[in-house]
């Protein structure tokens, strides 16, 4: 089925479904909430409150079946070109799982494997070298995936004894505050870069480097040895590998995920690939109309394509997933922010919405008014842990209370007869239960928003491993910096009074 036939075939359900409400739908469908509920490993989701039903659900399955999900999601597994534009595969499956049996994949694998075995040594050297911080410095792939597990797993109490801070902003103030407090003798530094040409990396690792006074205690991770050494003289031996056929943002599982281990420990690191694996598994064995990533997928498409909305907040009732927004909205917007499918036609609808969030209940006190009773209908991804080991029962009690009760206000709404006070309801969300936040489950959830970005990618028909939308920024930025040192003028006639400003 083409994109523009996908699209008007959902402009057709949507229509038929105008007056019908979630309430409605899940009351007069007794069996709903179980069939649409999936669970797989440690992760159970509820999608019986998306505002769709199973005839229209049902046309999204079968233009995935037309659109080839399982040979798409197989070649994803077996290192096909699945990167078009830069003829690469995008084989992060390979750093964390084994499925399979492609020769490619294969030797991706065991190169993987290989890597984990010095990042382990590493991890040791480092750990016994009395070094008490690590700064890992990086920025987006390269940062967002680290941070967010080092923040949700690592907890006040490292299990390796060493504290890990991230440092990504080229802004100064950012290396002045990390930096604040800690004891150049004892900390140590990696920078992370695929490219090792990343402006803020090569500016941020030579403070670093200027700051430690001492570049025995630097390490890299990049694709790019020769430039590592070049730069910052770091030898063979202190530098991990990363491959071209690992994209930024799905790099978390590779030697990227350095400072997760030195903060949580390599056993903890190889839970969260064995999580993330026992998603793959699920995600290329199971038929889409069971497959949790599909669900999720499809429904994304649905809400923006079908139902015309422009925005998707996700909210995690649990604090230790603050940074989770912050990650999606690059694995998200990165990876989907094309409007040219991958024979370089314009993509007959629209494509990603705005990703964004924040953390339940903080946020139910900040944008839950407009989510609400604003004009503007946002689908949710609600996400919660069963049990928690935090101290306080009778506060994970109202928390999850709090999050049960925003999904059923959101969906059912109330009536009222002045309109101040009255909730229109109807607005679509999904809620996601992980057994606990462990490095397992958190592993899983990461893995399914992988799969179900590629997925959306598909129905899209769109590239969603490169990310050329970045590089003019970058290009401008590279031109404007002699002009912003004195030397030239910017072409632009409003930059070059803006320069002419600053430099004032
Ligand atoms: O934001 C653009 C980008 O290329 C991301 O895709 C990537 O994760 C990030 O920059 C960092 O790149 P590198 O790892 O090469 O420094």
């Amino acid at each position: 089925m083409s994109g523009a036939a996908l699209k008007e075939q959902l402009a057709a359900h949507a229509r038929r479904l105008a007056g019908t409400r979630i309430a409605d739908l899940v009351g007069g469908d007794p069996a709903r909430v179980a069939d649409f509920s999936v669970q797989a490993g440690p992760l159970h989701a509820c999608f019986a409150r998306q505002r769709i039903d199973r005839d229209a659900l049902e046309a999204l399955f079968v233009a995935f079946d037309q659109a080839g999900a399982a040979p798409a999601i197989a070649a994803l597994f077996d290192g096909g070109q699945v990167n078009p534009t830069e003829a690469r595969p995008a084989l992060h499956t390979a750093l964390r799982s084994d499925l399979s049996e492609a020769t490619v994949a294969r030797d991706a694998s065991a190169v993987a494997r290989e890597a984990r075995t010095r990042m382990a040594a590493l991890v040791e050297r480092i750990c016994a070298a009395g070094i008490t911080d690590v700064v890992s410095v990086g920025i987006g792939g390269s940062d967002l995936g680290p941070r967010l597990v080092v923040d949700a797993l690592a907890g006040d109490a490292s299990a390796t004894g060493i504290r890990v801070h991230f440092l990504s902003n080229v802004d100064g103030a950012a290396a002045q505050r990390v930096l604040a407090g800690l004891d150049p003798s004892h900390t140590a530094a990696v920078l992370i870069s695929k490219s090792f040409g990343t402006q803020e990396t090569l500016l941020n690792g030579a403070i670093l480097r200027d700051w430690l006074g001492d570049d025995t205690r630097l390490y890299a991770v990049t694709a790019n040895t020769d430039r590592a050494q070049a730069a910052f003289g770091i030898p063979e031996d202190r530098i991990l590998p990363m491959w071209d056929w690992v994209g930024g943002r799905y790099s978390l599982w590779s030697a990227v995920g350095l400072p997760i281990a030195l903060a949580v420990g390599m056993p903890a690191f190889e839970q969260l690939l064995a999580g993330a694996s026992e998603m793959d598994a699920h995600v290329l064995r199971t038929p889409v109309r069971r497959n949790m990533a599909a669900w999720h997928a499809a429904l994304a498409v649905w809400n923006r394509n079908a139902l015309g909305l422009a925005s998707h907040a996700v909210v995690p009732y649990d604090e230790r997933l603050k940074l989770l927004p912050a990650y999606l909205q690059q694995l998200v917007m990165e990876s989907l922010g094309k409007s040219a499918t991958l024979d370089g036609r314009a993509v007959p609808m629209d494509t990603v919405p705005v990703w964004w969030g924040g953390v339940g209940t903080d946020t139910q006190h900040s944008f839950f008014q407009a989510l609400h009773q604003g004009t503007q209908v946002v689908p949710i991804d609600f996400i919660g842990a069963v049990h928690s080991d935090a101290p306080y029962a009778d506060n994970h009690r109202a928390l999850l209370a709090n999050l049960l009760a925003q999904s059923e206000a959101l969906a059912n709404g109330q009536d009222a007869d002045d309109p101040h006070r009255a909730y229109a309801g109807n607005r679509p969300n999904t809620l996601w239960l992980l057994e606990a936040l462990t490095p397992r489950s958190l592993g899983a959830l990461l893995a399914m928003y992988e799969h179900s970005v590629y997925l959306q990618a598909l129905l899209w028909g769109i590239n969603p491993f490169d990310q050329f939308g970045v590089e003019l920024g970058k290009q401008v930025a590279g031109r404007l910096l002699p002009a912003l040192e004195g030397q030239g003028e910017a072409d632009d006639p409003v930059t070059r009074a803006l320069v002419e400003r600053l430099r004032d």
